[in-house]
Formats: structure tokens, C-alpha cells, sequence
């Protein structure tokens, strides 16, 4: 079968990135990126798409009027890059409902937080205030509505007393890497469909047993 051909959009570290280039480097993946998109000129992440072999771009957002020509021009590229499906991996701009509109269903982000708690920025910090248990990451569809569209995949991490944001973080971290790539492969195998605000999965492994935090 012929694979989702990907465009990821970042804007900085791209470790995320790294993570789905890691991932699509095996034969049976079925999704492969066919180009990265920075709207951040030196963005870390363009190294990594060079390093994989994959073509990288520079779009400056600064360099244009407003949002709807900056979203003009990433959906030019996207498209004339030959790709069908866009994954947002730490892109720093908020899209506008042109948009995602157009990329409806074809267009994921994945989020540090257990959606829907703690949209926006700064959600550790926000799921260190609000006094969690666990917290976590999540992929979803993007629509124009800030971090709202309907959920894929997700995982959930505790939250350990000792924690900083910084240590937090990272234990989030090293979950979206795990999951982005996940939800990516049932993409790709077509086991996705949108149903309303819910996401089904066909012949989903749903033999997960409850994450409990403390354990005891
Ligand atoms: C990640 O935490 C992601 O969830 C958020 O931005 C961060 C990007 O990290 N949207 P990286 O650029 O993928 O390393």
C-alpha cells in the first residue's frame, strides 16, 4: 500500500520531529515525511530533517502581512511538496480557521497535557498548580479551536511530589514520543475515523490496564 506522505511543521527543538523520522525509517511504516516546514529560520529541528535526508523549508511568518498570507503560503508549500497529511510538532502558530478548514481530518498536534485539561501554554506549570496525580500528552485533530479537536491517542504519566516543571516535562516528553509516532501508524494504516468530537480506532489493543498514581 502507498504511503501517507507527511509534512511536519515546527518551530524550534523538534524532538518530536525526530521521533516520527525515527519511526518512519522502518520499511512497514506507513507514513513517510516528504517535508519539514519551519517558520523559525535556524530552528533546531531542520538539522534533523537534513540529517534524515528530508527536504526542509523555511517559511518566516515574519515575513509576511498577516495570518492569511502566512497560512497561504504553508498550504502552497505543503501541497506542492506532494503532502496529504500535516503534523504539527511544537509549531508555534495558531492557525486560522481557513486553515484548518481546508486540512480537516488531515491535520494533528500533538499536546503536553491530558486534553482537555490544560489547554494553551505553560501546562506543566498549569498541572503543577491545579495538584494532579497524572498528567500527560495528547494527539488530536486540529480544528480552529484552540487545543479542542477530537483526541487519538493519549498518555498519561504521574505526576511525582518532587516534581519541577522541568522534571515534569521531561517525563511528558519522552510519553510524545512514544504516542505522536503511535497515532501516526494508525493513521497511516487507515484505522482512524472521526466521529463527531470522538475518535475510533479499529482493532485498537484496548487491554490497558488502569494507570494508578500512588500506587499504593
Ligand atoms: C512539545 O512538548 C509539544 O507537545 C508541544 O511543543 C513541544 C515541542 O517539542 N506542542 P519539540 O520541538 O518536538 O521537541
Amino acid at each position: 500500500m502507498a504511503k501517507l506522505k507527511v509534512a511536519v511543521l515546527i518551530s524550534g527543538r523538534g524532538s518530536n520531529l525526530q521521533a516520527l523520522l525515527d519511526a518512519s525509517a522502518a520499511a512497514d511504516f506507513p507514513a513517510e515525511i516528504v517535508r519539514v516546514i519551519a517558520n523559525v529560520p535556524g530552528a533546531q529541528g531542520l538539522a534533523w530533517a537534513q540529517r534524515a535526508g528530508v527536504a526542509g523549508e523555511i517559511i518566516d511568518n515574519r515575513s509576511f502581512s498577516g495570518r492569511d498570507a502566512f497560512d497561504a503560503a504553508l498550504d502552497a508549500a505543503i501541497r506542492a511538496a506532494g503532502a496529504e497529511f500535516v503534523c504539527l510538532a511544537g509549531f508555534m502558530r495558531l492557525l486560522t480557521p481557513g486553515f484548518t478548514r481546508a486540512w480537516e481530518n488531515r491535520l494533528v498536534n500533538i499536546h503536553p497535557s491530558l486534553l482537555p485539561s490544560f489547554k494553551g501554554l505553560d501546562t506543566h506549570r498549569q498541572a503543577l498548580e491545579a495538584g494532579v496525580r497524572l498528567h500527560g500528552c495528547t494527539v488530536h485533530f486540529v480544528t480552529a479551536d484552540l487545543d479542542d479537536g477530537p483526541i487519538i491517542v493519549q498518555a498519561a504519566v504521574p505526576v511525582l511530589d518532587g516534581d519541577d516543571e522541568a522534571s515534569l516535562a521531561a517525563r511528558v516528553l519522552a510519553a510524545e514520543h512514544r504516542v505522536y509516532p503511535l497515532a501516526l501508524r494508525l493513521i497511516g494504516e487507515g484505522r482512524v475515523r472521526v466521529d463527531g468530537k470522538r475518535v475510533r480506532i479499529s482493532g485498537a489493543a484496548d487491554a490497558v490496564p488502569p494507570l494508578i498514581h500512588p500506587a499504593g
